[in-house]
């Protein structure tokens, strides 16, 4: 009854956000009482600016500004075919931003066609700087399996460094979306599973991207996308259909978005999907009213690539006419390449489908970057050839990546401490298709800046380091195809060696846009050579490189050792290595389930209890199971090993009756201790269940975690505090509170390795 209630007024809320000049309105009514009176001066006078500007622009130029097009490095979606020449209708005032240019030639020619239109309105530069310019980083998944903010933000920046030394001032990075389906192949992109860890990271990239603010030179615009709930694209297929409850939005694919925008994003991207029937691109309720309205968010959005078009596909409109009155509408401020815009507007105005008013607030929002970005005091500001030579590819910057590639990658098995390997052995053979992989580390959304000779590979990686060791190597297979011409020539080489090393895994497009797989195993003959390997009798490394989760079960039942590296970049070899002779001790973690088979999909940590949970992994009487699979996932959320043992220890509450009562918080802290030989990080996880709830929370929830790095025997105390409002909820009405009861405390070292639990009150 309570829940059918909240949904009677979400239906009212909708309907009014219809009224959409009652919310424009509104909007311009809001300001923000948050802001300083500095950054308020600030904002005034470009706002005056912006004004002077605009009172001086015909309607056409002010359509112009609403229209991207791609440029012609390389195009990142299907291009609408061009009428005129490009530079021409930039001279004429009928572009605002491009995208897919780069390096300060090609932005400078594009710029020069700028300043000879009338108002001479700089043009945005756009790129999907997703993980790296010149140098490439691991990509975005496997950052988020550091849990490592410092570490992502600085990975960003140098990114920020490099694209804004060579002409680009906006990144369409970064992808927030929350995934829960490995088979969707932009899994890659984004955070993983868990809007907590999402948050924070969204938080972390939008901070290292825009640096010290929009206004210096070394800091690009920030774009969350895809706005919203792309990421729950139904069967995992790339652009699909999502239908979710307002709940499920609100408490899980929103949060990354909102902490986005609180970190000062500068601009949101809106996603292909439709959501409950209603494209995203043409979506009121998610543009209009949360976004702009319930978020107050001042900077633009972007369609995606052609979204604005495709509302024809979706049978949402009938023409381009229509689509272009629906987004703009929508709050949709600038169209990306589909041209719907720029060949619809002025009429949509003439024939009084459009007010001119919301013309002028998409206009406005765009022109104020401009402004903020110092592009109309210097349009070449970010077109520097000078700075473009001295900011690439530092080798300082190499040495980050190098660091973030071996912190993103996940040790899931070492037994009997198979590794670090001893840098006594004889022969190690290197085995398996991507052992001399250079390009394909970098998996997809590199921009190919920099030469393939430059990434290292693991062979490369493992020369460096292997001293004395004879490596020897042989392919043993591909990665797609069935062929076992290989499998002779590497058994015998492993039977040759002390320890073998396998590379395995996808082929770099396998992740990314427009890749979804039904079918996400090890792909081809892989599984069976690591079985011939491991029948020699010779200790088995597996290092799995991919985009996404994988499923190779017996390679995690059979084989001894196993890294997952995911894409690491340019310096990936290197990081492999380090990680293999215990220069470096793996300290990452899963951000992201790893199912057991694609049946088991989608399979996340903090779902909702049932009625009729499972008790074990082959409680199968009358549970909510698989009759044909064990219950539990293959690996964990938040899973992963360390060469160093930790023992947590001795639980202590500051208060004795441990409660939140009005507005106090909890604070507890726990003894960390390294039990084993070597020296690592530890990610200790804070999980919270609310244990009655209307409407129901997850199992558990992760709240908060810290990183420790301890010496062997080293002891350290971790305190953590919980407040009021970290434990609050959306209710049947979406408003967020905190409900009184029971709340279960759990600590440790992965979502399902709990060390410590403790109950305690919410009380008002
Ligand atoms: C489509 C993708 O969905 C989006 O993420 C990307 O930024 C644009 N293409 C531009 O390449």
């Amino acid at each position: 009854m309570k829940l059918r209630r909240g949904f009677i007024v979400i239906d009212k809320i909708l309907k009014m956000t219809r009224i959409y000049r009652k919310v424009i309105f509104a909007l311009l009514l809001a300001a923000s009482s948050s802001i300083t009176n500095k950054a308020l001066a600030q904002r005034d006078s470009i706002d005056r600016k912006v004004d002077a500007l605009l009172a001086r622009m015909t309607l056409d130029e002010k359509i112009g500004q609403l229209n991207q097009y791609n440029g012609d490095w390389e195009a990142t979606g299907p291009v609408t075919k061009s009428v005129g020449n490009k530079i021409d209708e930039i001279k004429q005032g009928r572009v605002g931003a491009v995208l897919n240019i780069m390096g300060t030639d090609h932005t400078r020619t594009f710029q020069d066609a700028a300043m000879q239109s009338r108002l001479k309105i700089p043009l945005l530069f756009g790129q999907d700087v997703i993980h790296g310019y010149r140098i490439t980083f691991p990509i975005p998944l496997a950052e988020a399996a550091s849990w490592n903010m410092d570490m992502i933000e600085k990975s960003e920046r140098i990114a920020a460094t490099e694209a804004s030394a060579s002409g680009i001032n906006w990144t369409f990075a970064p992808m927030v979306d929350i995934a829960r389906d490995p088979r969707w192949g932009r899994v890659m992109e984004g955070a993983g599973e868990d809007p907590y860890l999402g948050s924070l990271i969204a938080t972390a990239r939008v901070k290292g991207f825009q640096g010290n603010g929009l206004g210096s030179t070394d800091a690009v615009m920030a774009c969350a996308k895809h706005f919203a709930a792309y990421g729950a694209a139904i069967g995992g297929r790339d652009y699909n259909s999502v239908d979710m409850s307002l709940h499920t939005l609100w408490e899980t694919y929103l949060p990354p978005f909102k902490a986005a925008l609180d970190a000062g994003v500068a601009t949101f991207m809106n996603s292909f999907n439709d959501l409950n029937g209603t494209p995203a691109t043409g979506n009121s309720y998610l543009q209009r009213y949360i976004l702009k309205g319930r978020w107050d968010f001042k900077g633009f959005v972007v369609s995606d690539w052609g979204s604005i078009g495709e509302m024809i596909q979706h049978g949402y409109v009938k023409d381009n006419y229509e689509a272009a009155e629906v987004a703009l509408k929508a709050g949709s401020d600038m169209d990306m390449e589909s041209r719907s815009y720029i060949n619809n507007l002025s009429k949509l105005v003439a024939d009084k489908k459009v007010p001119l008013p919301l013309i002028n607030d998409a206009v406005r929002r765009i022109l104020r970057k401009k402004f903020e970005m110092g592009l109309f005091k210097d349009p070449y500001r970010f077109i520097n050839p000078q700075r473009e030579k001295t900011m690439l590819n530092r080798p300082e910057n190499v040495e980050v990546a190098r660091d973030m590639a071996r912190k993103s990658i996940v040790l899931l098995k070492n037994e009997k401490q198979l590794l670090p390997l001893s840098k006594d052995l004889k022969t190690i053979a290197l085995i398996g298709p991507l052992v001399k992989a250079r390009k394909e580390l970098k998996g997809f959304w590199a921009l190919d800046v920099d030469k393939n000779e430059e990434n290292v590979s693991l062979w490369d990686g493992m020369l460096k380091q292997a001293g004395e060791t004879k490596l020897i190597y042989a392919q043993g297979c591909n990665i797609t195809d069935m062929s076992k011409i290989g499998f002779e020539e590497a058994l015998r080489a492993a039977k040759q060696a002390d320890v073998v090393v396998m590379a395995m895994g996808e082929a770099p497009d396998m992740t990314g846009e427009a890749k979804s797989r039904s079918d996400i195993h090890l792909p081809g003959i892989q599984e069976e050579l690591i079985k011939e390997i491991k029948a020699t009798g010779k200790p088995v490394i597996v290092i799995l490189m991919a985009g996404r989760p994988m499923v190779f079960n017996w390679t995690a039942d059979n084989v001894p050792a196993i890294l997952y590296a995911w894409w690491l970049g340019n310096q990936g070899g290197n990081a492999i290595a380090d990680v293999l002779y215990g220069n470096y001790n793996p300290s990452g973690k899963l951000p992201i389930t790893f199912p057991r088979s694609e049946g088991q999909i989608p399979i996340y940590y903090n779902h909702l209890n049932t009625g009729r949970p499972a008790q074990s992994d082959n409680d199968l009487n009358y549970k909510s199971a698989y009759t044909d699979l064990l219950n539990s996932p293959r690996y964990a959320f938040g899973y992963g090993l360390s060469y160093t043992t930790f023992e947590y220890r001795d639980l202590a509450f500051d208060k004795i009756i441990p409660q939140i009562k009005d507005n106090e918080d909890l604070s507890f802290s726990l003894e960390i201790a390294n039990t084993g030989k070597y020296a690592g990080e530890e990610t200790v996880q804070l999980y919270i269940r609310d244990v009655v709830s209307q409407p129901l929370r997850p199992v558990k929830e992760l709240k908060d975690f810290r990183k420790i790095m301890l010496q062997p025997g080293e002891v350290r105390r971790v305190s953590f505090t919980v407040t009021r409002d970290e434990l609050a909820s959306y209710n049947d009405k979406l408003d967020r509170v905190t409900q009184p009861g029971t709340f279960q405390l759990m600590i440790g070292s992965a979502s399902n390795d709990i060390r410590m639990q403790k109950s305690f009150e919410v009380v008002n």
